[in-house]
């Protein structure tokens, strides 16, 4: 794009975001070393990408059949689900959604476990489903120490959610003691997993090469699938029939330790101190959906305080922090060259009336850079674990809102992927739809069966 509208001071802040191909690198290297901290034994305790194991050593076959319910934990919404899968090319899936307000995502753990075991006892009273014992997978999110298939234990809360006297304790449990303590259901929890580990069995169920689940949505974070020689936090890592472990990276942690500071800017600081759990998701909050947004308004606001940005126009609006949304970033970069139709609407909704052209050109370039840079930095994780597993053809199951709705992240992971990998290899990026939905149940499919 042609940068020659765009205000210079916006040019260099911009500068700053802009990863050089030996940065990139760099970061993989980097990433490299502590991904590899976080398998072996000795250095697991202090390494910051945890690579949990999941407990899951089967890819699913395509032949799994059933119904299971799913519940979906961890984003915007709250999810329950009722999956039927009838064949490799016909799953039904009925869902309900169910916003979680600001107060039941900081409150309390009671409260929260409470609320889905309410949700669940109604969606299956309107599935009329609730007389059968049918099999759960709960999708859960966050980083949790698993102990087994049913027993995880949540380490901390991330994006946004804090709710009391959940840390330290097994959420399988505080889940079945909700059901308990309604005493009107009949659910058998039979796993526990993560929204990456369900997206990578979501698309492995059609795609026999998937060997990477990927979540760029209001968080982000990766699974894959590891030597079970290498996972060496299994406790039967040396011994176990199955040569395979999907492991739960958690790389939203990733330079919590400071060995991303090369890469952040002031901004990037600002925003970490603005959130209930600063210091820490280093990588994801440069990233992922719920800080893009915020990354791009902060930008905005020093642009407008330095006099460059919505000259003579009334902007206090968008001084309210997470003013700027991240859907904004994805429908500003839907807007062909030269037309600002979304972005007039856009900045309508931000209460900024009478920006001028260039005002809106410099706002998108903004956004670009910010998308740009997340793509950059997702393509060095990927990078990272393609080379670490050693294939030259897979395909990589992708969900999560900026990955599903930005107009071009897609192909800017592509391109900075094949960049990084000189072209050596094949891979796929296919949206998994559904993927904590029906990972959830293949899951427990795979897990009922035994
Ligand atoms: C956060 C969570 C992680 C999850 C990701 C995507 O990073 O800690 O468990 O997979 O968000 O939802």
């Amino acid at each position: 794009m042609a940068n020659t509208s765009i205000y210079p001071e916006a040019l260099s802040i911009c500068k700053m975001f802009d990863m050089s191909d030996e940065q990139m690198q760099d970061v993989v290297q980097r990433m490299t070393k502590e991904m590899s901290m976080g398998l072996t034994k000795e250095t697991h305790p202090r390494a910051v990408i945890k690579c949990w194991i999941t407990y899951v050593q089967d890819l699913p076959t395509g032949k799994e059949r059933g119904k299971y319910l799913a519940l979906d934990l961890g984003g915007t919404n709250f999810r329950v689900l009722l999956v039927h899968l009838k064949s490799e090319y016909d799953v039904d899936i009925q869902s309900k959604s169910y916003v979680m307000g600001q107060a039941l995502m900081t409150g309390s753990g009671k409260d929260l476990f409470d609320f889905i075991a309410e949700c669940l006892a109604n969606f299956v009273q309107e599935h009329r489903v609730d007389k059968e014992d049918l099999p759960l997978g709960f999708t859960f999110s966050f980083p949790v120490q698993q102990l087994g298939l049913t027993k995880g234990i949540l380490v901390t809360w991330t994006k946004g959610f804090s709710c009391d006297g959940v840390v330290g304790k097994n959420v399988v449990e505080l889940l079945q003691e909700a059901i308990v303590r309604r005493g009107d259901l009949r659910i058998n929890i039979v796993a526990i997993l993560n929204d990456t580990t369900g997206t990578l069995m979501s698309c492995a169920f059609k795609k026999h090469n998937c060997r990477i689940g990927l979540i760029v949505g209001t968080g982000c974070n990766a699974c894959y699938v590891e030597k079970t020689a290498n996972a060496q936090v299994f406790e039967h890592y040396q011994t176990s029939a199955k040569p395979n472990m999907i492991i739960n990276c958690e790389w939203g942690a990733f330079g919590d330790n400071g060995v991303l500071d090369f890469i952040r800017t002031p901004y990037d600081k600002i925003v970490d101190k603005q959130t209930p759990n600063v210091g820490r998701q280093t990588f994801e909050k440069c990233i992922s959906g719920m800080y893009l947004g915020e990354l791009v308004r902060l930008i905005i606001v020093d642009l407008k305080e330095r006099g460059i940005l919505f000259k003579n126009i009334d902007s206090q609006v968008l001084k309210q922090k997470w003013k700027f949304e991240t859907k904004f970033l994805s429908e500003a970069e839907s807007d062909p060259p030269g037309s600002f139709r979304n972005m007039g609407q856009i900045l309508d909704q931000c209460g900024i009336r009478g920006a001028t052209d260039s005002d809106k050109a410099c706002v998108r370039y903004i956004c670009e850079t910010i998308s740009r840079r997340s793509a950059k930095l997702v393509a060095c994780g990927l990078v990272c674990l393609i080379n670490r597993m050693g294939v030259n053809d897979l395909s990589v199951g992708i969900d999560g809102s900026v990955y599903r709705f930005h107009p071009k992240y897609h192909n800017l992971l592509t391109e900075y992927m094949n960049k990084l990998l000189k072209s050596a290899v094949k891979f796929e990026l296919v949206l998994s739809e559904d993927g904590s939905g029906r990972g959830a149940a293949l899951i427990a499919a795979v897990a009922s069966q035994k």
